[in-house]
């Protein structure tokens, strides 16, 4: 099947022109230009009222979604099957996966509801980090009864707060901001090695377990708040990229990969590439700003150049110069946090922090148990033995935090985990650059040649956790890219 969105095509899906090869934006044709400057935009949910026409078309749609039969693949509960048969996690396709997902979504809802202006709204955790009064209430489409959380309850601070998003959207490699390419022959519904990125592994993760119940399984799409919770981090995606221009992969085995789990408005399949996934937010759709991503916009890049960034990406895989690796297994539970440290080269940390931003120092955590109960999420500190659970946000020695987003049931009879025998392992990457950088003011680091990792397991919402952490393998290595 052809990908639906070749360049004439993305203007096909936006509105009526019938011209082919349009000077888009040379001035060629300036009702185009409008069209793309027109594109619908996803409004952050806060900023609308309970009555506004965006909630009550996606509670409209939820309620038409639930009603169709469940013969058609545009189904409620059918398109939550996609997610739990296919989605890709801890790795690269992630975000290219999940923003189709919600495009094929938005069209839908606009389809069921003719509501042709309709665009999914997203939910800003970062201001606002409790589920919105939107999506609650007994009898409304948007809610969901099997959540964990609560109204009014705020997610933690330490894996949505302002201060962790931007050192996450200021990562620039594509690798580490987005998780990373998966080993040949790794299943891409769940990739076990040591790939997910900062941005998977810290908002997108723990918000999961954090809302509970739907959410904290690959059904996750049961519950509404999914979709405006990943288009959140679509939204980060995208400033990411046209705000502050830091360039995605030009890997052409994730470029050329072909996304073929979704189906359009009409229910027809369709076939996407990843390429064309990239394009999106300047053909489809736009954000409204939100409050990290307001005051930076003014993108340097605008139109054909701006495409053809896109377009081009560039190098991303991290090559490793010097690893130093961490000695022991590390078990950890809530209020029992492990501490281990890593001898390093002073000389090649001192060269290191200060060479150019492709030089970067990555933690890797591999071969990390995917525990039983996942009720807790794990702080990491550099440098801070006494570091807890009630350490403060800002403290300069938090290098990240990370949880586990993952389904028994969906990974059963995947490649060698039937029975579930073994637990299966993954493992996370945090660049910890920018706290090695804080601490070695005045030379600390470069002259100890020590650094100490605190691994913090803390439970959500400050229910109880009975949640074990065991950690295979840690290094923290210095990789060019
Ligand atoms: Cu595939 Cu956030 O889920």
């Amino acid at each position: 099947m052809k990908d639906p969105f070749s360049r004439r095509d993305f203007l096909r899906g936006t509105a009526t022109f019938g011209v082919a090869n349009l000077a888009l934006w040379a001035g060629g044709c300036e009702s185009c230009v409008q069209q793309i400057k027109n594109r619908p935009t996803r409004r952050n949910i806060s900023n609308l009222a309970a009555n506004d026409p965006i909630i009550t078309t996606y509670q409209q749609a939820v309620t038409a979604m639930k009603n169709l039969p469940s013969r058609d693949p545009r189904n409620w509960e059918r398109q939550a099957d996609i997610h739990f048969n296919s989605c890709k996690h801890c790795n690269w396709l992630w975000l290219p996966w999940h923003r189709t997902y919600l495009l094929y979504l938005e069209r839908i809802c606009r389809k069921l509801t003719g509501d042709d202006k309709f665009a999914l709204p997203y939910w800003n955790w970062v201001t606002h980090p409790a589920i919105p009064d939107a999506f609650w209430g007994q009898g409304n489409p948007l809610f969901d009864p099997n959540r964990v959380a609560t109204q009014g309850e705020p997610a933690e601070s330490w894996y949505i707060g302002a201060s962790v998003i931007q050192n996450i959207l200021n990562e620039p490699n594509f690798d580490l901001f987005a998780s990373s390419k998966p080993q040949s022959g790794q299943d891409l519904h769940f990739s076990l090695n040591p790939t997910t990125g900062m941005l998977e592994g810290t908002p997108h993760n723990n918000i999961h377990n954090f809302v509970g119940g739907d959410m904290a399984q690959f059904h996750s799409p049961h519950d509404p708040i999914f979709y405006t919770h990943h288009n959140m981090l679509d939204c980060l995606w995208t400033h990411w990229n046209i705000n502050l221009n830091h360039p995605n992969t030009n890997d052409p085995d994730w470029t050329n990969f072909s996304i073929t789990d979704f189906v359009d408005e009409d229910g027809n399949p369709v076939t996407v590439s990843v390429a064309t996934t990239v394009l999106f937010p300047i053909f489809s759709y736009q954000f409204e700003p939100c409050s990290l991503t307001a005051g930076q916009v003014g993108a340097k890049l605008q139109g054909k150049q701006l495409e053809q960034f896109l377009r081009t990406g560039a190098p991303s895989k991290l090559e490793f110069v010097k690893r130093f690796e961490l000695k022991q297994l590390v078990k950890a539970a809530v209020d029992k946090p492990a501490i281990d440290a890593v001898e390093v080269q002073p000389e090649a940390f001192r060269s290191a922090l200060e060479a150019d931003t492709r030089t970067r120092v990555v933690l890797s955590i591999a071969e990390v148990e995917v525990p039983v109960q996942r009720d807790f999420f794990v702080r990491v500190f550099l440098n801070k033995p006494d570091a807890s659970a009630t350490t403060p946000i800002d403290d300069p020695h938090y290098a990240g935090s990370f949880g586990f987003f993952f389904d028994e049931a969906a990974l059963k009879g995947a490649e060698g985990q039937t029975g579930m025998v073994e637990r299966p392992k993954t493992g996370f990457l945090v660049d910890v650059r920018p706290t090695l950088t804080r601490l070695n003011q005045g030379g600390a680091i470069s002259s100890s040649g020590k650094v100490e990792v605190s691994f913090v397991p803390v439970p959500y919402g400050h229910r109880e956790a009975f949640g074990h952490l065991t950690l295979g393998r840690i290094e923290l290595g210095i990789a060019r890219f």
